[in-house]
């Protein structure tokens, strides 16, 4: 066992999920090792205690896996249980943080950023919950990683993590576990299988696309061997260390080739889509795509179709920028509805509270209390089980949906790698401009209120502010901007667009929303202060 003396690194402050650098940052001599040591000292210690450990397998992903595990064994940890090969997707990792009572867990991804040498690599801890470390201990873990000076490790082989089994690691026990047959089994409980089965049978197809990532072995097992599905259903799901060039974010831009044939002459039923962790999904019918912030509120309106949900659920919760769409359905079942900061982490005191069952997040994620992390799986495993039962496409319904409680239209825009300092300044412009607003009318909406978004946790009180700039207009429209807290170069302003309509549902969004994006582009004047006009992704 060694002390190594280290000097501490500037950045190692965590953003919305983890800390994310590019992969030679975190190779750099020490980098991983200063903030592993800052997460367990700001976790109390590692000694005597229990953990999950695993990644989405890109790149570093192995290296990294060996250096946590004689880590922990040198500071103390009675056993870490780690995925087979170090590969757990984020939410099996959180699954198997609950289940087996463990005190945390340390997950290796950068999500849907792209992986490799030259991309980019993460890390985060997750609590005994299963979720993210909430601000108070990544607070913690930044004040540790700056005063850092030294790190304990261990001098020892690799240990061989494709066996599955046990084995010591000077006194800790690292045992290696299927990643992918305790997630399955969870899935079980929840929905039911013998109807998805029997709806694939009577010739329902369906495209899983795992873009390279990690659910690949997670969708086979699941879909093709358990569900029944033809083989060939799941498409690069074989995962690489650089997902084999691709973007592995399930969205229309970076999913492009699921889209071309979701919306082809020969379709598919159902297509879907999950990132590098397996977190996110994108889910579409045939030539109809479907916004997750509609997914969330279609789900939420269904779920009790589902085994796992037919008592009802209990509340719904999203993050701010998010559509109101699911809140029509809340009001509508009678149950509450929460509105968050950005991030997973915002979820967990009302999951744990038991105040809300189902939560979601327009960029693609979609979760439930069954982990405490957003599930792609899960939510494409939800709208199979909603199918199976409805016996109706996906298109009608979505229709049905929007003639029950109207459409939210809703996109959103992102500017990327933009210059940091000209995204400080323009945010800070428009926060110094947020009081006059009220009153002034734009593209002939009027302001109702604007402000920059401030949460207090209903449960522990806790309060979090400057969550993103908003502008509530009186006909229900709504602009919302921020700065990404996930990127790793420069700056990435999203913008969020939103109108509603009850009538006149088949639109095209950025048509519906014209007025609402040009009302942005003036307020903020996101060309004068970035050189930008037109931005990078739509969503
Ligand atoms: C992005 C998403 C956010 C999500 C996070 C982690 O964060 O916008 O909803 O929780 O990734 O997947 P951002 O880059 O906007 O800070
Ligand atoms: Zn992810």
């Amino acid at each position: 066992m060694t002390t190594i003396p280290t000097v501490a690194f500037d950045d190692q402050k965590p953003g919305t999920s983890g800390l994310r650098k590019k992969t030679r940052v975190f190779m750099q001599p020490h980098y991983l090792e200063n903030f592993v040591q800052a997460i367990f000292t700001a976790i109390g210690g590692a000694r005597g205690k229990t953990f999950v450990l695993g990644g989405d397998g890109r790149y570093f992903n192995d290296r990294a896996v060996q250096v946590i595990l004689r880590m922990a064994a040198a500071n103390g940890a009675s056993r870490v249980i780690v995925g087979q090969g170090g590969i757990l997707s984020t939410p099996a990792a959180s699954n198997l943080i609950r289940q087996r009572k463990t005190d945390g867990g340390i997950i290796l991804s950068a999500s849907h950023n792209p992986g490799g040498e030259d991309e980019d690599f993460g890390i985060k801890f997750n609590m005994p919950n299963g979720g993210p470390a909430p601000e108070s201990i990544t607070d913690a873990m930044y004040r540790e990683a700056s005063a850092i000076v030294s790190y304990e490790i261990l001098e020892a082989q690799d240990v061989d993590l494709n066996a599955l089994g046990e084995t010591s690691l000077d006194g800790m026990a690292v045992e290696v576990v299927d990643s992918v047959a305790d997630y399955a089994a969870l899935m079980e409980t929840l929905f039911d299988f013998d109807a998805i089965r029997a709806m694939f049978a009577g010739g329902f197809r369906m495209r899983f696309d795992a873009m390279c990532a990690v659910t690949g072995p997670y969708a086979t097992e699941i879909i093709e061997n358990r569900l029944g599905a033809a083989a060939g259903t799941v498409t690069h799901g074989t995962p690489m260390p650089d997902f084999g060039g691709m973007h592995p974010d399930p969205n229309p831009t970076w999913a492009h080739e699921l889209m071309d044939e979701m919306m082809g002459p020969d379709a598919p039923d159902f297509g879907a889509a999950s990132d590098g962790d397996g977190d996110r999904n994108m889910v579409v019918g045939r030539g109809i795509y479907v916004s997750p912030s509609d997914s969330l509120a279609v789900l939420a309106a269904n779920a009790h179709l589902a085994k796992g949900y037919a008592k009802g659920i209990a509340g719904v919760a999203r993050s701010m920028p998010t559509s109101a769409a699911v809140d029509r359905v809340a009001k509508d079942l009678g149950i509450e509805a929460f509105e968050t900061p950005t991030g997973w982490k915002f979820f967990g005191n009302l999951l744990d509270a038991g105040r809300v069952t189902l939560c979601g997040e327009e960029s693609f994620g979609t979760g439930s209390d069954h982990v405490r992390e957003k599930d792609g799986l899960w939510a494409v495993l939800l709208w199979l089980n909603i199918l199976a039962v409805r016996k109706q496409s996906v298109a009608d319904i979505l229709n049905e949906h929007w003639q029950k409680y109207g459409r939210n239209y809703y996109s959103r825009h992102d500017f990327e790698a933009v210059d940091k300092e000209k995204a400080d300044e323009m945010v800070a412009a428009l926060r110094g401009a947020l009081a006059d607003l009220p009153g002034r009318t734009m593209q002939g909406m009027a302001v109702a209120a604007a402000d920059d978004f401030s949460y207090t946790d209903p449960v522990d009180g806790s309060t979090s502010a400057k969550q993103g700039i908003r502008v509530l207009f009186e006909d229900g429209s709504r602009i919302v901007m921020r700065l990404s807290g996930t990127g790793t170069q420069g700056a990435t302003l999203r913008l969020y667009l939103e109108r509603y309509a009850e009538s006149g549902f088949d639109r095209d969004p950025q048509d519906a929303l014209a007025p609402v994006i040009q009302a942005a582009h003036e307020l903020a004047d996101i060309a004068g202060h970035t050189g930008r006009t037109e931005p990078d992704v739509i969503t």
